[in-house]
C-alpha cells in the first residue's frame, strides 16, 4: 500500500516509483508529486490514496490528444473494453488477435498503469453473447471443451503473465435478471461445477494472478447479491482458487442504494475475498438537477467501497464521447466524468473528493 502522505509532500521528480495497491502483485506506479489535494492530479490522489482507480479503454482512442492526456492524468489502472473477449482476441482455433492488447499492455508499462484482465470466460444464455465464438459454442463434448479452454486461458495467461496481474475469471456466471447460475454454454457441456474447474484451469496458468468473478445487476437485485455471495462461500469453502469478486455497477437507474451496496461489499469481504467496483458508469436519468445527482451517485459508489476494504474502482470509459450506454441502452446519458469534450463535470469533482477523504493524512 503507498504512502500517501510520502507521495504528497515528498516533491521529487516526475518518476518517482510509488506503490499503489494491486491485488496481485505490487504495481510500480510513477507518481509526480503534488503538494495539496486541490493541486494532484486525480491519478495521483488515486496513488496516494492507495486506490486502484482504473477505466476500460478502447484501443481506437488512443491516438486521440484528448483522451490518451485525459486517461494519463486521471487514473492508473486500464482495462481493455472489448480487445481481450474471447471472440476478439481468438475468433478461429487456433487463430489469435493479440495485437491490441499486445498494445495496450506495452502502453500500460510504459506509463507504469496497472492492466486488469477482461475476461476470460462468459457466455450468457439464452442467447449466448457474441463474446463467446460459435466454434466454442459448437463443441459439445466435455473433454475436447476443456482442452479448448485450458489452451485459451495457458495462452492468455501465459502470454501477458506479470503484465496482467488480476483477470475477470467468469464474467456474469448468474443470470442477468435473476439469480441461478446462467445456463450457458459451458453450464450445459460442463456441468453445474465449470465455475470451480475454470478458476483451477485459471490458477494453474498463473499461480501469482489474482481471479475474480465479475458480476451485473447485483447493486439493484437483493436476490441476486445473496446467490453471489453465496455463490462465492461455495467456492471459497472448497478452497477453489478465487482470490476477488467484481461488482460492475452499471447503474443504469441513476441511482444507488448506498447501504445495501456496502452491505453486500462488506458481505463479500466477510468471505476472505477482495471486492472491486469493475464498471462503473452512472446514466444521467434524473430529470432534475441531474449532473448534481450523478455527482452523488458517483460519490456514494466509491464511498461504499472505500468505507470497507475495497481499494478498486474502475469506470466503463471516462468521456462522454464513447460510452457502451449510448448503443446499448438510449443516447445521451451521459454517463461518465467527462463530458464528450473531455470537460470534467461534477462527477469527477466528486471523485476526487472521495479519494481525498481516504488519503493517509486526513
Ligand atoms: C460492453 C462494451 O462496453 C461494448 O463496447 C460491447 O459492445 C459490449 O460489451 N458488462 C461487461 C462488459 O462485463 O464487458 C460489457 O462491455 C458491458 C457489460
Amino acid at each position: 500500500m503507498v504512502s500517501g502522505l510520502i507521495a504528497l509532500t515528498a516533491c521529487a521528480g516526475n518518476d518517482t516509483p510509488v506503490n499503489a495497491r494491486s491485488s496481485g502483485t505490487t504495481t510500480t506506479i510513477a507518481a509526480p508529486s503534488c503538494a495539496k489535494p486541490a493541486t494532484c492530479t486525480t491519478r495521483q490522489l488515486a496513488d496516494a490514496a492507495g486506490v486502484l482507480f482504473g477505466t476500460a479503454v478502447s484501443l481506437q482512442h488512443l491516438d486521440e490528444p484528448d483522451y490518451q492526456k485525459t486517461l494519463l492524468e486521471t487514473f492508473n489502472s486500464v482495462t481493455p473494453e472489448n480487445d481481450l473477449k474471447w471472440a476478439a482476441i481468438h475468433p478461429k482455433p487456433g487463430v489469435w488477435n493479440f495485437g491490441p492488447v499486445d498494445d495496450l499492455v506495452a502502453f500500460a508499462e510504459k506509463h507504469h498503469l496497472a492492466v486488469k484482465g477482461h475476461n476470460l470466460l462468459w457466455d450468457q444464455a439464452p442467447p449466448s453473447t457474441s463474446t463467446t465464438p460459435k466454434w466454442v459454442l459448437a463443441i459439445k463434448d466435455p473433454q475436447r471443451l476443456r482442452v479448448v479452454i485450458r489452451d485459451h486461458i495457458a495462452t492468455l495467461m501465459g502470454r501477458y503473465r506479470g503484465k496482467i496481474d488480476r483477470w475477470d475469471v467468469v464474467n456474469e456466471p448468474l443470470e442477468t435478471l435473476g439469480s441461478a447460475v446462467q445456463k450457458n454454454h459451458f453450464w450445459r457441456v460442463l456441468g453445474n461445477d465449470y465455475i470451480a474447474e475454470v478458476f483451477r484451469i485459471a490458477h494453474a496458468a498463473d499461480p501469482r494472478a489474482k481471479l475474480f468473478i465479475n458480476e451485473s445487476t447485483v447493486e439493484f437485485m437483493p436476490a441476486k447479491a445473496a446467490a453471489l455471495v453465496a455463490l462465492v462461500k461455495g467456492l471459497v469453502a472448497r478452497h477453489v482458487p478465487i482470490n476477488g469478486v467484481g461488482i460492475q455497477a452499471h447503474l443504469v437507474s441513476g441511482t444507488v442504494d448506498a447501504a445495501r451496496l456496502e452491505q453486500l461489499v462488506g458481505d463479500l469481504e466477510a468471505l476472505g475475498v477482495e471486492v472491486a467496483i469493475t464498471e462503473l458508469d452512472v446514466p444521467a436519468t434524473a430529470a432534475v438537477g441531474p449532473l448534481q445527482v450523478q455527482a452523488r451517485t458517483y460519490a456514494q459508489a466509491l464511498g461504499a467501497c472505500f468505507v470497507k476494504r475495497c481499494r478498486e474502482v474502475t469506470l466503463w470509459g471516462f468521456t462522454d464521447r464513447y460510452t457502451w450506454i449510448d448503443g446499448a441502452f438510449k443516447k445521451g446519458l451521459a454517463p461518465l466524468p467527462f463530458d464528450v469534450n473531455y470537460r470534467p463535470k461534477p462527477a469527477l469533482d466528486a471523485i476526487r473528493q472521495r479519494l481525498a477523504a481516504i488519503l493517509p493524512s486526513n
